[in-house]
């Protein structure tokens, strides 16, 4: 499995990842009997960073993978994430009726211990910061997580959707190993600037639905296909009329991913398929002897490394 460090500090984790929203969230039905398996298959193909949140589910996702990470304790890198809240049962998400955002000091230590309690785990590997508040200091939630990393109960820190401004702020405050974000063919914002930020800084960029959501593979050909409560179904990108435009462009990539995906003849570079992709992480600093390329295919699966590069 390549691998990849999890920012200047961080250990080798998988350049592969597996995100696991949708084994208990927002896109339609699951079965937990079929996640378990996945989990440990993930885990048993050297799959080893798991990705959560505490609003996954309103708790669920973290309480699916529990058992798992605990049994697996010492092969498991889990980042988990906090800063979505609801005031109901709504669904979490930021814009939906009932959800908020709270990135204050109270609420990181609030919803830490609430997520370890549900994972029935002593340390978190990773805790993200799921979205900011625009009322909260960064600094503030940057130091209460920093507090939570000299308790022991955090081993490192991250943001999820933040400016490289913010990134910054937060990186003076304490070591950031991680940004996530959105990055796949169809979301190349990143580019512009983050992707440099985090090279400058030494911080991993982890590509959250680099797939699309699913549109990427091919597999999606209507919107048929979603299920009632699929929440794909409102995210613009699946919209009627956009729709049939992106499929336009998803049929382009079907037309060149056969031969960015045929096998290398080099036995160690197995490639990153389409399937596989869930989350994988980027190239952080520069002169760390990384590959500077940015797009997902040719920095995920192209190279073996043990530096961030
Ligand atoms: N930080 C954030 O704000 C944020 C936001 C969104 C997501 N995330 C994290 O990033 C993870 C990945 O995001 P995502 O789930 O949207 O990623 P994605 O990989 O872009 O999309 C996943 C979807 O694609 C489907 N899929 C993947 N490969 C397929 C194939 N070859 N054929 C058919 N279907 C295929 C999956 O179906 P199957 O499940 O059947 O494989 C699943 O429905 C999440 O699980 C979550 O942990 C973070």
């Amino acid at each position: 499995m390549i691998s990849r460090r999890m920012g200047a500090e961080g250990p080798e984790v998988s350049a592969i990842g597996l995100g696991c929203m949708g084994m208990s969230f927002a896109y339609g039905a699951a079965d937990d009997v079929e996640s378990t398996r996945t989990l440990h298959r993930a885990l048993d193909l050297g799959v080893n960073h798991l990705d959560t949140a505490d609003m996954y589910g309103f708790g669920r996702n973290e309480q699916l993978l529990g058992p798992v990470v605990r049994e697996r304790r010492d092969e498991v890198f889990l980042a988990t994430k906090f800063g979505n809240r609801s005031t109901g049962d709504s669904f979490g998400g930021t814009g939906t009726p009932g959800a908020y955002v709270d990135s204050s000091a109270a609420w990181t230590r609030e919803a830490c211990d609430a997520s370890l309690s549900r994972l029935g785990i002593d340390t978190i590997d990773l805790y993200y910061l799921h979205r900011r508040s625009p009322d909260t200091p960064i600094e503030e939630t940057v130091g209460a997580m920093a507090e939570l990393v000299t308790a022991g109960k955090v081993r490192l820190i991250g943001l999820s959707e933040v400016s490289p401004a913010t990134l910054r702020a937060a990186h003076s405050v304490h070591p950031v190993a991680a940004v996530q974000m959105e990055y796949s063919l169809f979301s190349r914002d990143v580019e512009a600037e983050m992707l440099a930020t985090c090279r400058e800084l030494g911080v991993a960029l982890v590509a959250y639905s680099p797939v699309g959501r699913g549109l990427l593979t091919g597999a999606i050909t209507s919107r048929d296909q979603l299920a009632a409560d699929d929440w794909r179904a409102t995210v613009p990108r699946f919209a009627e009329g956009n729709f049939d435009v992106n499929l336009r462009l998803v049929e382009e990539v079907r037309a060149v991913a056969p031969r960015s995906a045929a096998p290398r003849p080099r036995p160690r570079s197995p490639g990153c398929s389409p399937r596989a992709r869930t989350c994988c992480r980027f190239p952080a600093p520069s002169g760390s002897g990384g590959s500077r390329r940015t797009s997902p295919q040719s920095t995920c699966g192209s190279r073996r490394s043990s530096r961030p590069g």
